[in-house]
């Protein structure tokens, strides 16, 4: 399998959140929760919540704006976009389509990827093999995520931990610096009902039996998942680092998805990193899915967190099972 992306450099890098902040304190007038239970348990203070009339595109479109402007190139010269979402604007056509059109990247063949909080690896994984047989000279890759829609508000298990965003990445080929290295991926599907959206698909469709029982809504075995997230990622790593002939000792600096904080410090423990060399930004936006690891990215770039050489991982767990990383040589 090909594990070497050498040729590919992410050039630019964008996210969009939306305005409205909630607060733990304001969960507290949602739920029966604690600002208490949800910073010690997750790592969370705060996420963004997007307005009843805003959808998962709109996100997209405006990270995609700023991740093309930092790149300095036009919306004509985009040749592929891929965006990985599990919150669409519609069953119907993809997201991908709608964000085309509205970005004006017309020359960009376009799709959407479902991998959940994966979803941003997947895309990196799949556009760079994408450039190299179709010969592709740029692409953008979004994730974008709006799970508030998705979430059960009476359902304390799930509710505290999203948020809403999108963060996205420009590609191109033979630029010299910011090159994907090597990757690692994985699917188990045996995982499938421990974290799942069960009604809205030919399974369950939207009936009034299906959304009476609250079905429409994500379901999720939280222990069992964080058990599966801290072992795969820190695997998936590992994996990633032996297909570029490095070690653990030759990171200088990881974007974990962010899921709950105490998985991020769990698979530092693992890997031997200072806090210093591990992006945490879980306080400010929740889990935003597929958004996480490019919203992560683009902060960590603008605040100084990576320099030129740097050897940056980033790493990804989410439903499915899904999982993957990705390691950079800045
Ligand atoms: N406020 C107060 N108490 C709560 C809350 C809450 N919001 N939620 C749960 N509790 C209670 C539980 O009811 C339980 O009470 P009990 O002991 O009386 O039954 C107690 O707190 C402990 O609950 P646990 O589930 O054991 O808490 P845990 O420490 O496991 O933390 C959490 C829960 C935060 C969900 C954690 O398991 C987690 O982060 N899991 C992983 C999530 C993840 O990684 N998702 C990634 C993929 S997401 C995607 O792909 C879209």
């Amino acid at each position: 399998m090909l594990k070497y992306f050498d040729y590919i450099s992410i050039v630019g890098t964008g996210f969009y959140v939306p305005d409205r902040i909630m607060t733990n304190f304001d969960l507290e007038k949602v739920v029966d929760t604690t600002d208490d239970w949800i910073r010690t348990r997750t790592g969370i203070t705060e996420r963004r919540i997007v307005k009843d009339s805003e959808a998962t595109s709109d996100l997209a479109i405006k990270a995609g704006a700023i991740a093309l402007k930092k790149a300095g190139i036009t919306s004509k010269e985009i040749d592929l976009l891929i965006i990985a979402t599990q919150s669409p604007d519609y069953p119907l056509p993809s997201t991908a389509c709608v964000t085309q059109h509205r970005l004006g990247l017309t020359n960009a063949v376009c799709f959407d990827i479902s991998a959940a909080c994966s979803g941003s690896i997947y895309a990196l994984i799949v556009a760079a093999s994408l450039m190299k047989t179709c010969n592709y000279n740029t692409a953008m890759i979004i994730g974008t995520d709006v799970l508030s829609k998705s979430v059960d508000w009476s359902d304390r298990n799930t509710c505290v931990l999203f948020g809403d965003g999108a963060g996205a990445m420009v590609l191109k080929m033979n630029i010299k610096g910011r090159n994907l290295l090597s990757f690692d991926w994985g699917t188990d599907g045996s995982g499938v009902d421990l974290l799942k959206i069960p009604a809205g698909g030919s399974r369950s469709p939207i009936l009034s039996s299906n959304l009476n029982q609250r079905q429409q809504y994500l379901k999720m075995d939280g222990k069992k998942v964080y058990k599966q997230a801290t072992k795969m990622m820190y695997h998936s790593v590992i994996r990633a680092l032996n297909h570029a002939k490095l070690q653990k000792s030759d990171i200088d600096f990881i974007i974990p998805h962010q899921a709950n904080k105490r998985i991020i410090e769990a698979i530092a423990k693992k890997l031997a990193l200072a806090d210093d060399k591990v992006m945490i930004n879980i306080e400010n936006y929740g889990n935003t899915s597929a958004a996480s690891i490019p919203i992560a990215l683009d902060e960590a770039i603008s605040q100084g967190k990576i320099k030129d050489g740097d050897i940056v991982v980033l790493t990804a767990f989410g439903a499915g099972l899904t999982w993957g990383s990705i390691v950079i040589k800045w």
